[in-house]
C-alpha cells in the first residue's frame, strides 16, 4: 500500500465513517416511527437498514486502524425530517446514502491501481449502495409503475 495517498485515504474512509455512524442513528430513529398496517415489516427493514450501516462503519474503523490511523468519534449530519411519512423518510435516507456512496466512489478514485484490498473494499460497498438506493427507489414507485422515474411523491 505503498503509493496510496495515505492522508487522502484516511479522510475519505472517516467521512463514510461518519456517514455509516449517522446512519445506524438515522435507521434506528426512523424505525421508532413506522405506523399502520405496513409496520412490521418496514419497522424490520429499517433495522436491518441500521445494522447493515453499523457493518459498513465497522468497516471503514477497521481500514482507518489498518492504515496506523485514527479512527474519527464524529457522526455525519443528521436531519430530522420529524414525519411519520414513509415516503419522506425513505427519499431522506435516499438522499444521505447517496452521499455516502459518493465518499465510496471517491474512495475508489484514490486507491484504483494503488491497492488491491482497498479496491475490492470499495467496488463491493459501491455495489453494495447502488443495489440499496435502487432497492429504497423501487419502494418510492407506486404499485402498479415498473419504469423508474414516476416514482411516488407521496
Ligand atoms: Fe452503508
Amino acid at each position: 500500500m505503498a503509493d496510496i495517498e495515505q492522508e487522502k485515504v484516511v479522510g475519505v474512509l472517516n467521512r463514510i465513517l461518519e456517514a455509516e455512524l449517522a446512519g445506524v442513528v438515522r435507521y434506528t430513529h426512523y424505525s421508532f416511527l413506522v405506523f399502520g398496517f405496513g409496520r412490521i415489516p418496514i419497522v424490520s427493514w429499517l433495522r436491518e437498514q441500521a445494522n447493515e450501516s453499523l457493518l459498513h462503519a465497522h468497516q471503514a474503523g477497521e481500514w482507518i486502524t489498518t492504515l496506523g490511523a485514527y479512527p474519527s468519534l464524529g457522526i455525519g449530519e443528521l436531519l430530522d425530517v420529524h414525519t411519520t411519512d414513509i415516503g419522506a423518510i425513505l427519499r431522506e435516507s435516499l438522499a444521505t446514502e447517496q452521499q455516502a456512496l459518493e465518499a465510496y466512489r471517491e474512495l475508489l478514485t484514490l486507491v484504483e491501481g494503488r491497492s488491491v484490498a482497498l479496491e475490492e473494499y470499495a467496488r463491493q460497498l459501491i455495489q453494495l449502495e447502488e443495489l440499496h438506493a435502487g432497492e429504497v427507489e423501487k419502494m418510492l414507485r407506486k404499485p402498479g409503475v415498473a419504469v423508474a422515474g414516476q416514482a411516488g411523491k407521496g
